[in-house]
């Protein structure tokens, strides 16, 4: 038999105080009660990605992490620099709840056929507040996990999965035929890699390591190019020749990384030229930022000829783009291939309090290699 349900949960929010302080704190709310065609989703497992620790932590500086509760509440603070308040302005004292995806079990349900389907089912979902023990969601909002997946498999099967298909898709319909992607020994990465390899798509894989090539090639990866070694940037240009890549995703976003890959794509462009033009070759080059790993200045070097972009990519905007039938032919994708194409590694998993202790904070803000944390907020 099932435990009864508490009447309240616990949920982590993030404030910034017109005072320059950012505030994490868990929060006690009343246990929503699921509408009609709503569900109540237990959370047992929700990832934390780059992009929650930017929502979570804003620009704070790290070396001011600091406990701040009393009476046994978890709180955690830092500072905001100065300069970088211009930067949240949008954001400033409103208590924002955090955690943009996850899984875990329908434990209530609203009277319509299609959320009563869902009790007792494993799910997961894109729905912003997924850091909190329970969450209430529309049942057409959740996607139901295959039979047997626990929810750690379904937890990261939306930011992800459907940025890499997102990336491929966007390759296709832009005209391009193969391409590159920076930081590829992500979780995103390693993901895209097996995408590509399963769909027979080039793909040049850009990290700043060699342990990080190392481990891509053990995965299958064809080019993989390391940013630190000295002949970088002519084993870029062969490697996009190789492939005939002209579209690239950068996760980096700072530094000279964009520029250096369009320099890549045209030195391997200018080799079938057939006759010199001081404008460069005609073939269109374009490389995405879709990441901020790096919050410098992103450095245009334009050595490159006219035919070229540099432009954002959200997952967000992408699916908007597309529609909802396509949207839902690459979600349906995710789910046939969760536990393969599309599963994530995690190297921890931590309960909501622990996400508020700063030595873990450190950890898992590192945003390093192979050190993905799960969120069990059940525990
Ligand atoms: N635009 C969108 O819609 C969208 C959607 C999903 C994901 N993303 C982005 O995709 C990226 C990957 O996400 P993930 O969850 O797969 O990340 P992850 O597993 O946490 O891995 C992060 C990777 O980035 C590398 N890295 C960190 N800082 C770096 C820097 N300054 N320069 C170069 N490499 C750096 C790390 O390598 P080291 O070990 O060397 O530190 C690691 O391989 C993130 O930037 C995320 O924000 C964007």
């Amino acid at each position: 038999m099932n435990p009864p349900l508490p009447a309240t949960t616990r949920q982590l929010r993030s404030l910034i105080t017109s005072d320059g302080v950012l505030r994490l704190s868990l929060e006690e709310a009343p246990l929503p009660v699921p509408a009609v065609d709503e569900v109540l989703i237990r959370v047992e497992a929700t990832p934390i990605n780059p992009s929650d620790i930017g929502n979570l932590f804003g620009p704070a500086d790290f070396g001011t992490l600091r406990h701040a509760g009393s009476d046994g509440r978890a709180v955690l603070e830092a500072t905001i620099p100065a300069p970088a308040m211009r930067s949240v302005a949008g954001r400033v004292g409103q208590s924002l709840a955090m955690g943009n995806e996850g899984a875990g079990t329908v434990v209530a349900a609203g009277s319509s056929p299609a959320a009563q389907a869902l009790l007792g089912r494993k799910v997961a979902a894109l729905a912003g507040g997924m850091y909190a023990q329970f969450r209430c969601i529309k049942a057409a909002d959740s996607l139901p996990l295959p039979d047997g997946a626990a929810a750690a498999d379904g937890a990261s099967c939306f930011v992800n999965p459907l940025t890499a298909l997102g990336m491929v898709e966007t390759m296709r319909r832009e005209g391009h035929r193969a391409l590159v992607h920076t930081a590829a020994a992500s979780n995103l990465g390693q993901m895209l890699n097996r995408l590509c390899l399963a769909d027979g798509v080039g793909l040049v894989n850009i990290v700043r390591k060699p342990e990080q090539a190392a481990l891509l090639r053990a995965q299958g990866a064809r080019h993989v190019c390391d940013s630190s070694t000295a002949d970088f940037a002519a084993e870029l240009a062969e490697a996009c020749a190789a492939t005939g890549a002209t579209i690239g995703f950068d996760a980096v976003g700072g530094g000279a990384l964009a520029s250096q890959i369009l320099t890549a794509m045209e030195t391997a462009l200018a080799r079938h030229a057939t006759e010199y033009s001081r404008y460069g070759t005609s073939v269109h080059k374009q490389v995405y930022l879709y990441g901020a790993l790096d919050t410098g200045v992103t450095e245009v070097r334009r050595n490159f000829g006219f035919a070229w972009g540099i432009g954002g990519w959200l997952l967000f905007t992408f699916l908007q783009r597309i529609g909802p039938e396509a949207a839902a032919a690459l979600k349906a994708r995710v789910a046939r291939e969760l536990r393969t194409t599309f599963a994530s590694r995690y190297s921890r998993v931590i309960t909501l309090a622990q996400m508020l202790e700063p030595e873990v904070v450190k950890a898992y803000a590192a945003r390093a290699t192979g050190e993905k944390f799960l969120v069990d907020p059940s525990r």
